[in-house]
């Protein structure tokens, strides 16, 4: 296929080059299939479950919600991978299967180090939701082979449900026991363990708090510095519909969560990970190295997901992001995320193509208005624009390509810019169905899926510069 290239110069629009030099590109066993992001090698996937870091044989471990008999949200097992790079990942046989508790709902993994459960020093332990046509109750299964089987325990259900939503336990360890995040209805409940098998009830947290457009899902508590931090999916309830991460910044006193006061005029607002329509359900790994949050989340959006326009199999997950908070303009804290080194480590050679799967930096000049497009040769085309005046970063994909399976899916996302700069340095990841916009320096991040019918193959920066990367092979 011809490739050229549009290309900016400071807030001027310039035609640099027209090549008929084919870059290198990944190979792919469909259109939509993405190179660097993780996808199930085939059928249906949601949320990423039980993430963890084994640093023995460093290695990252990824499980998902998975229906094997089909490319539709079915009965949930949880599939796996593994990675040594977050970048390429190898699939390896489902580690859970629904037996007559239930089907295999979303919850994560820790390593026993000290064997609180009795299953053996360094043990994984899932624990996840089992659900079933009348209840949600929470299980556990232990691994001794490092991750690879896992067998249930025999004292399943650890924790019965009492009312319909009640799912998706998060467990840490906080001190001297086990924490479990768990989210019933539009409230977070937490229950603490000394063995992963049973559970004390401890209080509860967001009745008329944050967004309450549906129901709360796949919540985590996490320590980032002296704070913590809940975050808290919500479906449907995103600021652009459906799915959405929201977060809450407090104090945790070892029993309760309370939300710091938020600033003039912010009182009850809804705080948000992401301000694309396409990340849900993000959770960090367990030992992650160096006490870092590592994060993924599920690419896509409960509105569309079913349908979305991939044929042997449906989505795929974000890039790995490292968590952290900041302060704003306006002196609030703010959670924020930027690609881990590991995504970053992704940059390869500086081309002028653009790549079907690669990285575009761009440097914009924040006293002007930004433009930037990127288009193929049908006329698709993706529009992002920063506005200095309104502080804001967006995302347009009316006119991205496929936007016919779903009447929710054409739209335009806006993030806030939170800390106002000389110079807005903006990381686009651009993979086969996916565009990923982030402040370099992490204090907005904006996911959004496209389906062009051929990739985009023209950039064109109106009040900046941009800087193509292929990726690493
Ligand atoms: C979120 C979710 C979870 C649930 C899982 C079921 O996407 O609804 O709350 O555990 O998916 O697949």
């Amino acid at each position: 296929m011809k490739k050229h290239l549009l290309f900016g110069w400071l807030s001027a629009t310039v035609l640099l080059a027209g090549c008929t030099q084919k870059p290198a590109t990944h190979p792919t066993d469909e259109p939509f299939r993405s190179v660097y992001h993780h996808s199930p090698v085939a059928n249906w996937m949601n949320d990423p479950n039980g993430m963890f870091y084994d640093e023995a044989n460093g290695v990252w471990h990824l499980y998902y919600q998975h229906n094997p008999f089909g490319t539709t949200w079915g009965p949930m097992h949880w599939g796996h991978a593994t990675s040594t790079d977050l970048l390429t990942w190898e699939e390896h046989p489902i580690v859970l299967y629904p037996d007559s508790i239930g089907t295999i709902f979303s919850g994560s993994a820790v390593i026993d180090k000290n064997n609180t459960a009795g299953f053996g020093e360094n043990a994984i332990v899932a624990i996840f939701t089992q659900s079933e046509r009348i209840g949600q109750h929470q299980s556990i299964a232990y691994s001794t082979d490092g991750g690879y089987t896992f067998t249930k325990y025999e004292g399943n259900p650890v924790l019965m449900g009492d009312i319909a939503d009640f799912r998706d336990p998060k467990v840490t360890w906080d001190g001297d026991h086990w924490l479990m995040t768990l989210a019933c209805q539009q409230e977070i409940r937490f229950y603490g363990s000394p063995n992963l098998k049973e559970w004390t009830y401890l209080s509860s947290f967001g009745k008329d708090l944050g967004a309450h457009g549906g129901v709360w899902e796949c919540p985590e508590l996490m320590k980032i510095n002296d704070k913590y931090v809940l975050l808290v999916s919500i479906n449907p309830g995103g600021p652009f519909g459906g799915s959405a991460t929201q977060y809450f910044i407090g104090d945790w006193d070892g029993k309760v969560f309370t939300p710091a006061p938020q600033g003039e005029g912010r009182e009850g607002a809804s705080n948000w990970l992401d301000y694309g329509k396409d990340n849900y359900s993000t959770f960090t790994f367990h030992n992650s190295p160096d006490g870092r949050l590592v994060a993924m989340g599920w690419m896509s959006n409960w509105q569309y997901a079913e349908v979305v326009p991939t044929v042997t199999f449906r989505s795929q997950n974000t890039i790995a992001r490292d968590l952290f908070l900041f302060t704003d303009d306006e002196g609030e804290f703010r959670l924020g995320s930027v690609p881990s080194p590991e995504s970053l480590a992704l940059r390869g050679e500086e081309t002028k193509y653009l790549p079907d799967a690669g990285i575009v930096e761009l440097t914009l000049d924040g006293k002007q208005d930004a433009l930037i497009t990127l288009s193929n040769d049908k006329g698709e085309k993706v529009v992002m624009n920063l506005d200095v005046h309104r502080r804001t970063f967006s995302m347009d994909r009316t006119a991205s390509g496929d936007c016919s399976f779903s009447h929710d899916f054409a739209a335009r996302t806006v993030a806030p810019l939170f800390v106002k700069r000389d110079t807005y340095k903006i990381l686009l990841f651009i993979d086969h169905c996916s565009i990923e916009a982030f402040d370099a320096e992490g204090a907005w991040s904006m996911t959004n899926l496209v389906f062009p019918s051929e990739p985009y193959n023209h950039l064109e920066v109106q009040g900046g510069e941009a800087k193509i990367y292929q990726i690493e092979n």
